[in-house]
């Protein structure tokens, strides 16, 4: 088996194969993936809540890869939305979905999930329109850049959002902390950071190819975000689901979930 081993950035962009990536997203079918959905769309699905939840004019999807599964909460409270990826093959596999062009991946059933945690399950569709709306742009991004979204000169947003993606970019916790530092200034003051990830997972494959990733510890990820200028105001968490442990396709052992104000 020719197994790929990840540390640079142009790994991604050579090795990350969005179709096989998403076969993580077909709900039913990969144990992982059902784990990331559950969890997640829970916690998207409370944080973009219509009373009370966080809105605004403008968010920004950092490390969005070929996934939209994390902005179906968000498209409801956001006017515009803004997706990133590094690599050229996941933004056209985003812009399949957003221009409903053949071979375009079939997110109806997480779709569908997400309604119906909002109440009603047959506004899906209206759903999946909502959110091609929304969707304005789809931009090259660089987390290990001072400024991750450059050449693009964007107003500031009200909340960024990054799902699974920081703790691959980033090999050690020092370009973690780097990455931070290059994100804040895409954020208003007092606006607000949805982070996702995993903890003490040092890898995960894409068919063939593995992908390395910096593991992260509760203790140290309050930290950085502390020393990155946030104050965390919720931190979910979750075990690893039970119905993963034979997978042998990463080694996460959790799942949290963070919503973070920038201080100032
Ligand atoms: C595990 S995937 C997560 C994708 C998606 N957000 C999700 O929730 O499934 C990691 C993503 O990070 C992106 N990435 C890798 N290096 C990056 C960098 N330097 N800047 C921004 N994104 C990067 C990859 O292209 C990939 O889409």
């Amino acid at each position: 088996m020719a197994l790929q081993e990840s540390t640079g950035l142009d790994v991604y962009q050579t090795y990350f194969e969005p179709t096989t990536y998403l076969g993580y997203y077909k709900m039913g079918q990969n144990p992982v993936g059902d784990d990331v959905l559950q969890f997640s769309l829970k916690h998207y699905n409370a944080t973009f809540k219509p009373a009370g939840g966080l809105r605004g004019k403008l968010l920004i999807d950092i490390g969005s890869g070929p996934t939209i599964y994390q902005l179906l909460s968000a498209c409801e409270s956001f006017e515009e939305i803004i997706a990133t990826d590094y690599t050229d093959k996941n933004r056209l596999e985003l812009e399949k979905w957003l221009k409903k062009m053949p071979g375009a991946f079939d997110w109806s059933p997480v779709v569908k999930y997400v309604c119906e945690l909002e109440g009603d399950r047959d506004k899906w569709a209206e759903k999946e329109e909502r959110l091609r709306r929304t969707v304005r742009r789809v931009l090259k991004c660089d987390v290990g850049k001072e400024r991750p979204l450059e050449p693009a000169v964007l107003p500031l947003a009200d909340c960024l959002l990054s799902s699974l993606c920081l703790e691959s970019a980033c090999g050690t916790l020092e370009a973690f902390r780097d990455a931070l530092r290059h994100l804040r200034p895409l954020l208003r003051p007092r606006g607000h950071l949805v982070l996702t990830g995993s903890f003490d997972c040092t890898f995960y494959m894409v068919g063939d190819s593995r992908f390395t990733v910096l593991p992260l510890k509760e203790k140290v990820l309050r930290e950085v975000l502390q020393e990155s200028g946030f104050t965390i105001e919720r931190l979910e968490k979750a075990q690893r689901g039970p119905e993963t442990v034979l997978e042998k396709c990463s080694d996460y052992t959790g799942l949290f979930f963070l919503v973070a104000q920038k201080n100032d």
